[in-house]
């Protein structure tokens, strides 16, 4: 296998929520129709560049018609000193509150001379095998050999996708889910996604608001296979951005037998695993599973962005015991590859288990918790409902009630208010969700930059 420690020049593409969202539908043509805005309404076609391919096009149009919020917020941003009256950012999936603690942790990390070390990542990859068996609580050690790094988990569902479909073919997913999964399936894969709509009715065997049943999956599956769509994977996102929701071990194995009868792969995105920050909360990882009811088909990535909230450092790990995925995906390496010293840097923080434990997990779940609390408070006071979890970042509201017709164009104008009084949110639209009225909130932020936002 080749890991080579090339230096990426890559782009950092935070999850906005609201990057460009496209349906299957749009990829008629192999190409997704952009929507534009995050209310979804849908963008004039942009003219064809005379210097592009088709492929080309795409791409630059993804990049290029960056959308009406992050641009207004780059221009406008807060700052406490510099800018008070600025736009406050609750849109991009970013934990703020533990740059101190990072900060220090990654400077303190010794330089080392990595221009000729070639074993690094032979070093990172039995590293990340450690952590990944004491975290994910695997019933045996992990192996080094089953894991690969590239920079991030959006190069690793780029990748997954190219060398598990066919271009045109398709991956299910449950919907909302984090928007940006749709640009990095298509962009180079050619590949689209197929949604199982999930809503806020508890109906049939659910118990709770969106919750992701086999039946569901099943119905979407068929569907698109009416359609003539080959389906070749099942994306699950676990702790579930935006919902919060966590999976028990028998929702788990119920997705990944589904996914079996069909002989679907999974890709199990499991990049919140450590921003569960209430103790009653259990996470249950499926590497940490007994068994797998498809272990050639099983693939979980995890990355450290989310939970080491150090989103500018590019690295994502994935963990799979099919050799042959293993290989493809590591050919890919060559074009994603995470740079010498944040090998080293990457390697050195995951060996560290006692500062992990005893400072960082601890402050960080303490400081989710408590501004988790206050917005959740402030939501409560106001009456307006929300789904109250306990994992990740964010917070699903419900503002239904504020839209008089119930429309994704009045979601898209309530979303504009929002912008409009300084205040950037993402709204259902771009997580593909199928009920105007749903935003997301990121709570992890300073308590005034919380209040303020009010
Ligand atoms: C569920 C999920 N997966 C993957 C990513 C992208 O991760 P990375 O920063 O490692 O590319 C995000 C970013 O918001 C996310 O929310």
């Amino acid at each position: 296998m080749c890991f080579g420690a090339h230096c990426s020049g890559h782009s950092t593409k935070k999850d906005t929520g609201s990057s460009h969202c496209w349906g299957p539908e749009g990829s008629g043509s192999r190409a997704p129709a952009p929507r534009g805005a995050p209310g979804g309404s849908p963008a004039r076609a942009p003219r064809r560049s005379p210097y592009l391919s088709a492929r080309g096009h795409v791409a630059h149009v993804l990049l290029g018609s960056a959308e009406e919020g992050y641009a207004a917020y780059h221009a406008d941003k807060y700052d406490e000193e510099s800018n008070p009256d600025g736009i406050i950012n609750f849109g991009t999936s970013e934990n703020k509150l533990c740059f101190d603690l990072m900060s220090k942790r990654v400077s303190q990390i010794a330089k080392r001379n990595m221009l000729r070390n070639s074993s690094l990542v032979f070093i990172l990859r039995e590293e990340v095998a450690r952590f990944l068996t004491h975290y994910c609580k695997a019933p045996a050690p992990l192996k080094a050999e089953n894991v690969i790094v590239l920079n991030g988990c959006g190069s690793l569902f780029s990748a997954l996708a190219t060398v598990l479909c066919d271009p045109g073919e398709a991956v299910l997913i449950a919907t909302p889910f984090y928007g940006g999964i749709t640009q990095s399936v298509f962009l180079y894969g050619n590949v689209k996604l197929v949604y199982a709509y999930l809503d806020s009715k508890i109906t049939g065997t659910s118990t709770r608001p969106f919750q992701l049943t086999v039946d569901k999956l099943e119905k979407a599956l068929q569907d698109a296979q009416a359609e003539g769509v080959t389906v070749r994977a099942l994306i699950l996102l676990n702790p579930q951005n935006p919902l919060g929701d966590i999976y028990s071990l028998s929702e788990l194995q119920d997705y990944l037998e589904f996914a079996k009868r069909h002989e679907l792969h999974v890709i199990v995105d499991e990049i919140y695993m450590l921003s569960v920050f209430d103790e009653s909360a259990t996470f249950h990882s499926v590497l940490g599973m007994d068994r797998l009811p498809d272990p050639q088909r099983t693939h979980v990535m995890w990355g450290i962005s989310k939970d080491f909230a150090v989103s500018g450092i590019r690295f994502g790990t994935l963990y799979t015991e099919n050799q042959d995925v293993a290989n493809a995906v590591a050919s890919l390496c060559y074009f994603h590859g995470v740079c010498g010293p944040v090998q080293h840097k990457v390697a050195q923080l995951l060996r560290d288990r006692d500062w992990i434990n005893q400072v960082y997990l601890r402050a960080n779940h303490a400081r989710l918790k408590a501004a988790h609390t206050y917005v959740t408070d402030e939501l409560k006071t106001l009456g307006v409902p929300f789904l109250n979890r306990n994992a990740g970042f964010f917070v699903w509201i419900d503002f239904r009630k504020y839209l008089r017709t119930g429309t994704f164009e009045e979601e898209m104008l309530l979303w504009r208010r929002f912008l409009d009084n300084k205040v950037l949110l993402s709204c259902g639209k771009a997580f593909e969700c199928s009920e105007p009225g749903w935003f997301r909130i990121i709570f992890a932020d300073k308590i005034h930059r919380l209040q303020l936002g009010e």
